[in-house]
């Protein structure tokens, strides 16, 4: 069974065929999805998915895109401890900073960064990384706040440098491969994966996005995390099940609050 430890199950993308999106991931061997939040404003909608559907867990945050929008700018530390105390939340995030598209002013991605780190510390529970073209400032951020009062996370969709991998590895975070890692170019990526922990690795999909090959450039679903993963399997040069086995045990131990039994729907139908 494989974890699609990142996707985006409420986006509109989705909305016309949830349940034929939910039945490929299963028929894919996908027996858990963790849905990621966006925006505080539309944490409801996330909830909601999870609510419906055993097999699938949330988050709440509101990504960096969105920190400066009158509907998140107001968002506290007390705002996401409020969401998170829902069931069905297992993280906070995600949260991070994005230079590539910068929409939001880069203080106000990392006033924002700090407060979900605060709430992720404060609950005990994982936070969700976002980091894109950000390695310099993410990593002294990370040092700053680990050294002010530890809290566990993960790098999703991890696709930034060697330094940044590595520093992230000795705070203790874990690292997720998405589809990028299939890309043919992404040599360099492939190699940090090879040279890290494997029980530091997780896999995900970020869907809609990022189609792992041989879907690029099609929407992606959580069915296709089996692609990630058998890429992943070729660099740590172990059989797929063992890749299987090794990040969905990893997700469960980061992911505290999902029993192992949730794994496959907990036997719901
Ligand atoms: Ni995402």
């Amino acid at each position: 069974m494989l974890v699609d430890s990142h996707c985006h199950l409420d986006f509109p993308d989705f909305a016309a065929e949830l349940d034929d999106v939910l039945l490929r991931a299963r028929d894919a061997g996908v027996g858990l999805m963790l849905s990621i939040g966006t925006h505080a404003s539309k944490a409801a909608g996330v909830l909601a998915i999870a609510e419906r559907h055993p097999q699938v867990f949330a988050t709440v945050g509101v990504h960096p895109h969105h920190v400066a929008e009158p509907a998140e700018e107001g968002v506290t530390v007390e705002t996401l401890c409020a969401l998170a105390a829902h069931p069905r939340v297992a993280g906070i995030g995600e949260s991070g900073l994005d230079y590539f598209y910068d929409f939001a002013p880069r203080p106000a991605q990392e006033a924002a960064f700090r407060l979900h780190i605060a709430a992720a510390r404060e609950l005990g529970i994982p936070l969700v990384i976002h980091s894109r073209d950000a390695d310099a400032d993410m990593l002294r951020i990370l040092r700053d706040e680990m050294a002010a009062g530890t809290f566990s996370a993960l790098m999703h969709c991890f696709s930034s440098g060697r330094e940044l991998a590595e520093g992230a590895l000795e705070l203790g975070l874990y690292l997720s491969a998405s589809g990028v890692v299939t890309f043919k170019r992404n040599e360099d990526l492939r190699a940090i994966f090879r040279d890290a922990p494997l029980e530091r690795l997780l896999v995900e999909t970020d869907s809609p996005y990022l189609a792992p090959v041989p879907k690029r450039g099609k929407r992606n679903e959580p069915a296709y995390v089996a692609y990630t993963a058998a890429v992943l399997a070729e660099v740590k040069g172990i059989s797929p099940e063992a890749l299987a086995r090794a990040t969905t045990q990893n997700f469960l131990r980061l992911f505290s609050r999902i029993p192992a039994s949730a794994v496959g729907g907990g036997g719901a139908a």
